[in-house]
């Protein structure tokens, strides 16, 4: 047969060590901070319905219009694989009636995510988000801890540059005639807007004011921020949020812009963006989203919530933050025999989480020492016929390259005694 090298599918990103020790230390971070402010986890299904994107991110959206991995499966079903979470969660929340188990639930996930987009740097097919959701809380005292939240999140990793941009959609009261009034704007100008932006106007016209194309980012320069159109409950939750955020000294700043690409929002929405990324340089999003609960077959629930992009998260993490951890002490068999003798001395340490490595090769001494130091372990205990005959083992300090002998019927205990 002939021989072929099979490949993961095109901007689908995989992890590997190194990197992947360094996300699980970021994970198990984010997993504590959210465990103290009272999240819990929920594992969700990564397909789902079609029919659940379309319904809540929006049939005029850039993912559900040319993003989503679809399918028929084998009962000619439309599946596809989730672009991102919330709507899951909201799916969740409704089919398992967690509702009715609390008043509030505050929920994380962590997983892949699937959109079919331009692979770039910091943009993939299967990227990975941290995410969170609330439920049942109005008040925009939710919206303002979840933001200190996700600051603390950031400070914790030593992220500097990550500015918080925010705005207000509005609500169902306030958000029609405001839409009204842009589509006006907007068909006064629409042979300045791309085709997606012209197309959208009657049904999405918000996509404009954070259309990248630099022709529609022109013909919006003047356009009437939601701002201005704010009802007045929608006016003091803002308002309400940013004198909290003020409050607290979190930095952010208004950006009227800040529309987003998921028409589930209502009030609040908000990016952190970092200028370290280069073009994809929102690390962190997410908002208020009112209505979606309901609109997706549940009874009305306030709910508010965030995802962050995992890769684009770590590229703004300093190796400090998650250093590799290393064995403790190579084990160094010279000769079959050292080898046998070491095994279940070997076996019995990592057992008591005092980690060792041991070479089954049987290589020279010399090479086993360049592994040990590769591997960055703080001692090596050279074991060969010599050693075996007296009774001890050569303990050599890998980096002061001091050598002592420890007797072999004592190896566990002195291992312990060296440990930092
Ligand atoms: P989103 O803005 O579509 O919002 O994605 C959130 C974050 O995921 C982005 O800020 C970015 O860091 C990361 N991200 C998105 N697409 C990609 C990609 N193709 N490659 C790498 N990273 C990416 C949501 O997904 C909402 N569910 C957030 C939310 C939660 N809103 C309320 N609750």
């Amino acid at each position: 047969m002939k021989k072929i090298q099979i490949k993961t599918v095109k901007g689908f990103n995989e992890i590997l060590p190194p990197e992947s020790f360094r996300w699980r230390v970021v994970e198990d971070k984010f997993r504590n901070l959210l465990e103290g402010y009272g999240f819990a986890e929920l594992r969700l299904a990564l397909l789902e319905p079609t029919e659940l994107f379309a319904r809540s991110i929006g049939g005029e959206t850039d993912i559900v219009e040319k993003e989503m991995y679809t399918f028929l499966d084998r009962s000619d079903r439309s599946l596809t694989l989730r672009p991102e979470a919330t709507a899951s969660v909201v799916r969740a929340y409704n089919q398992y009636s967690l509702g009715k188990l609390s008043e509030i639930n505050k929920l994380y996930y962590v997983g892949p995510m699937f959109r079919y987009e331009r692979p770039q740097k910091g943009r993939y097919r299967q990227f990975h988000q941290l995410g969170a959701e609330v439920f049942g809380e109005g008040s925009f005292y939710q919206d303002a801890e979840t933001l200190v939240m996700l600051a603390q999140f950031f400070h914790t990793l030593s992220i500097k540059g990550a500015a918080l941009h925010l705005n207000s959609l509005g609500c169902e009261a306030c958000r029609p005639a405001y839409r009204d009034h842009l589509k006006d704007y907007l068909y006064d100008r629409q042979e300045s807007l791309c085709e997606d932006c012209r197309r959208r106007i009657s049904e999405n016209p918000l996509r404009a004011l954070d259309c990248k194309n630099p022709q529609c980012r022109e013909a919006v320069t003047d356009a009437p921020p939601i701002s201005g159109a704010l009802c007045d409950g929608c006016r003091q939750h803002f308002s309400g949020l940013c004198g909290l955020l003020d409050d607290t000294g979190l930095d952010y700043q208004v950006n009227p812009r800040l529309v987003r690409g998921l028409d589930y929002y209502t009030r609040t929405t908000f990016e952190f963006l970092a200028g370290d990324l280069g073009a994809q340089n929102a690390v962190a999003a997410g908002g208020r989203y009112d209505r979606l609960v309901e609109e997706l077959g549940g009874k009305a629930t306030p709910a508010f919530g965030f995802a962050i992009g995992f890769e684009r998260l770590m590229m703004l993490i300093g190796s400090e933050v998650a250093p590799l951890s290393s064995p403790f002490a190579a084990l160094v068999p010279i000769g079959e025999e050292a080898l046998r003798y070491l095994f279940p001395i070997h076996v019995e340490l990592n057992r008591k989480a005092q980690v060792t490595t041991l070479g089954f090769q049987q290589k020279s001494l010399k090479s086993q020492l360049k592994k040990a130091d590769k591997d960055g372990v703080t001692y090596a205990l050279i074991v060969g016929p010599d050693e075996l005959n007296q009774g001890e083992a050569l303990c050599r300090n890998m980096r002061t390259k001091e050598q002592t002998r420890i007797p072999l019927s004592r190896l566990g205990e002195a291992l312990r005694e060296l440990l930092p």
